[in-house]
Order: structure tokens, then C-alpha cells, then sequence
């Protein structure tokens, strides 16, 4: 059995995460005499239809209990360190066509909770955490049904939960790593065949049909995103979902995917070529790409500033760009005058978690400053964290040509160059890595060219 694997033999820590979420609170000044109230995601019915929509769990229920199943409520009595789930009961209606629901001795086997109750019990138990007269209920104001009563209470505070968890998040432990490798390796095996599909696929959507089925036949039954499966010039727009188009003609392939398992998220980048052999501008910006990941590798560690992290590989990106003559002047006027951004207009990356896009990230899309408005992660990376390193660069008409009409930053860039690098369309290499101390993990191991 793998480490990962192993690690997964044991509950979701959800006590643990508890545990976090009360301590942010009462560090933050909040009263310590609480009750944290969540609920999970709702079964919701398909507009005019009479089946239910794709399911996704709440994040932040599943962070404070493990549980994937719809309809359910939980409650953590703070000073009692009392981890209560609320599970829907038998309904007699539906058992002949879904089959009977999960029991309460299934959940406090599965769970790490204390006690398993219905959900028709929610009420009653809340109304017997109120008459000591002083117990606040934490709670996220829009996530609360319309039938549940928190007047036993003596105060509903309702602005710090949803902030605590996503605080919290940001942080992870080893359960959640194990988690997020497990996640990389179902999408590593996945990114392996849709690279093997390639080689005699004439359509984009072949080798989204291999990588979705190869997550599902390995167990993860969900996508942490939408994958993009673009060829050609289409690799140069960043979320590309159509996904269907004809492979003839064009270079390269950039394939960005990854699986959810388990509520965990990988997030992935490939980009290879069709033919099996990269053209010598496409194997110039790949090189570039691949030092710019490179180079920002080396520079993780605990509490690195990203926004050094991402200068850093605007840095490598001009200086590649340089050599190879797409770019002309001097480099330091180049940076200055922001036209790297209009190569490589992302962020260098994003914490990865429950959520593709993780919480915590303190993105500021507001700055006037383009080479940070996209960057989803801001200030410093703490141990613990979990995030993508995901440099690109990529030729969009778009993008590209307001530079090219403006004589001020045009010259900065050799236009008859940069005419025989069109049909690279983008290139992006995205690993996961997870912050420790003195350096990273790198969780993807995925192949690389
Ligand atoms: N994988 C898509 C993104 O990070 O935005
Ligand atoms: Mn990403």
C-alpha cells in the first residue's frame, strides 16, 4: 500500500479542523461559549425536471465533517469539544429508487464526529444547547434553512465563521496532503493516456473522453474544473472549454486537468506536441516555461512573498524572450513598462484545496498594477500551504495587439519575430506543490517532456 494510501486509511479529520476553526475564533475575540452550526448542500431539483442536479458538497461542511452526503447539518459545541452530524432519515418514498441511505452506525463508523443524529433532530438539539443563557451560534448567515430556530440562543453571530474556515484552510494538514497527492495520482494516470490518445486522435474531445474516464476508472468520480483540452492557437486562452475541435494542422496540445477526489483538487498542466516532436519555436517557449517553473521552485520555502515568486518568473520569461528575439531593449525597461504581462497575463499560481481556487489567497483583482491584478495568492506563503506554480506564455492576437499598435511599448517587441510564433498558441507547465519550512513538495508527477 502506498503512503498516501495508508495515510487515507484513517478518518477525515474533522474534530482537528473543529478544533482550528474554534481556536481562529477565540484568538479573534470571539466568545469561546459557542455553538458552530453548518449545513451542506441541498438536494436541488433540475428547473422543469424531476431529477435532482449534480451534486456538489458545501466546502465548508465537509471541512468540519467529512461528509459528502447532501441534506445533512452539523453542530460543534465549542467549550464541550462535541462534534454532533445530522443525517436525513429513511424515507419510505424513496428507498426503491435510491436504495437506503447511510445509517447512523455507518456515519460514526465513516465520521469523525461524537454523536450521529437526524436531521428532524436539529431543531431540538440546538434548543437544548440555549439555557445556559450566554452560548452564541457561529453560522453563515446565507447557509441557514428557513426552518431552523436559533432563538434559544443568546446571540446569532454571524460575520467571522465563513472567514475562520477559509483562514484555516489555507493551512494543510497531512491528512488533506495525502488527500491532494491522491487526487495527482489519479490525474497523473489520466494526463498518461490522453498523451498515449494523442498519437492517432484527430479531435480535441478524444482525449478529454480519455482523461475524464481514466479519473473515473481509478475512483474519482468527479473534476476539480472543467478541463482544457485545447490545440493549436486555442492553447492561448487560458480557461478554453469547448474542447472540440478538429486536431488537423496544428502543433501543440496544452492540457489542463485534474481530478477531484474526495473533495480534494489537482490541478495540472501539460503541454506537448501533436506530432510527437515540437517545432524549434515551440521547444523555445516550452524551454522558457519550463525554466521560469524551475527557477520559482527554488525559491519556496516558508513564508516566501509571492508576488517576489511571480516577479521572478516575469524576470526569466523576459529574458528568455530576449534571447529568442521576440523581445528587443532593455530588460529592465521592459519589466517597468509591464509587456511580459501581455505574454504571460496570469497569476504564477493559486492555493489548491477543496476548492481548485482555494481560499485564503487575498487576491486583490482591484490593482491597477496588471502584473499583480491577476495574482490569486497575495503576501506570504505560509508552511502548510498548498499551491499551483503554473508559469505560461502565450501568443493571443488579443492581448497582443493593443501592444502592438501602441509605438510605446511596440518596440519592445520584433513583430516579424514574433509572426513565426502564432501557431505555438501558448504553453503552460502546472505542478502542485506543498510548502514546507525549508523548501516544497512537489506533489504532481505527472511526466514532463
Ligand atoms: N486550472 C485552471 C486554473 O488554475 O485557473
Ligand atoms: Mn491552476
Amino acid at each position: 500500500m502506498s503512503a498516501t494510501d495508508a495515510t487515507l486509511k484513517a478518518k477525515y479529520p474533522a474534530k482537528a479542523h473543529c478544533r482550528r476553526v474554534a481556536k481562529y475564533l477565540t484568538d479573534a475575540g470571539f466568545s469561546r461559549d459557542g455553538v458552530i452550526y453548518l449545513e451542506a448542500q441541498k438536494t436541488r431539483m433540475v428547473e422543469d425536471d424531476d431529477q435532482a442536479m449534480h451534486f456538489r458538497q458545501r466546502r465548508y461542511f465537509f471541512y468540519l465533517s467529512g461528509c459528502k452526503l447532501p441534506d445533512a447539518y452539523l453542530t460543534y459545541n465549542i467549550p464541550q469539544d462535541q462534534l454532533t452530524l445530522f443525517i436525513p432519515p429513511i424515507d419510505p418514498d424513496s428507498v426503491i429508487w435510491a436504495g437506503l441511505p447511510e445509517s447512523k452506525e455507518e456515519a460514526y463508523r465513516k465520521y469523525d464526529v461524537d454523536h450521529v443524529l437526524y436531521t428532524d433532530e436539529v431543531n431540538a438539539a440546538l434548543a437544548a444547547y440555549g439555557p445556559s443563557g450566554s452560548t452564541t451560534v457561529y453560522a453563515i448567515p446565507e447557509q441557514v434553512s428557513e426552518h431552523i430556530t436559533f432563538l434559544p440562543f443568546a446571540a446569532t453571530q454571524f460575520a467571522c465563521l465563513k472567514e475562520a474556515i477559509d483562514e484555516c484552510r489555507v493551512v494543510k494538514d497531512s491528512y488533506e496532503v495525502a488527500l491532494i497527492k491522491k487526487a495527482n495520482e489519479i490525474s497523473t494516470l489520466a494526463h498518461i493516456e490522453a498523451a498515449k490518445v494523442v498519437r492517432h486522435a484527430t479531435n480535441e474531445q478524444e482525449l478529454y473522453g480519455a482523461f475524464i474516464g481514466t479519473c473515473i476508472s481509478n475512483g474519482a468520480h468527479e473534476q476539480a474544473y472543467h478541463s482544457i483540452c485545447a490545440s493549436g492557437t486555442s492553447c492561448s486562452t487560458l480557461h478554453y472549454i469547448r474542447n472540440d475541435q478538429p486536431l488537423r494542422e496544428r502543433l501543440n496540445i496544452l492540457l489542463d486537468a485534474g481530478a477531484e477526489y474526495e473533495c480534494y483538487c489537482a490541478d495540472i498542466t501539460r503541454t506537448f506536441p501533436i506530432s510527437g516532436t515540437f517545432t524549434p519555436e515551440s521547444k523555445t517557449i516550452y524551454d522558457i516555461v519550463d525554466e521560469m517553473q524551475q527557477s520559482c521552485f527554488k525559491l519556496l520555502r516558508a513564508n516566501v512573498k509571492w508576488e517576489d515568486v511571480h516577479e521572478n518568473a516575469h524576470w526569466v520569461a523576459i529574458r528568455g524572450l530576449l534571447k529568442a528575439g521576440i523581445l528587443v531593449g532593455d530588460e529592465q525597461e521592459i519589466f517597468d513598462k509591464r509587456i511580459s504581462v501581455a505574454f504571460f497575463p496570469h497569476g504564477l499560481g493559486h492555493y489548491l484545496g477543496m476548492d481548485t481556487h482555494d481560499t485564503g489567497g487575498h487576491a486583490d483583482y482591484d490593482d491597477p498594477d496588471t502584473m499583480f491584478k491577476y495574482l490569486r495568492v497575495r503576501g506570504e506563503v505560509p508552511a502548510g500551504a498548498v499551491i499551483t506554480v503554473e508559469p505560461g506564455i502565450y501568443f493571443c492576437k488579443f492581448i497582443l495587439d493593443p501592444v502592438l499598435e501602441d509605438p510605446g511599448l511596440s518596440k519592445y517587441i520584433d513583430q516579424s519575430v514574433l509572426d513565426k510564433y502564432w501557431t505555438v498558441g501558448g504553453v503552460r507547465i502546472e505542478d502542485d506543490v506543498h510548502i514546507t519550512q525549508d523548501g516544497y513538495e512537489n506533489l504532481t508527477d505527472t511526466p514532463k517532456l
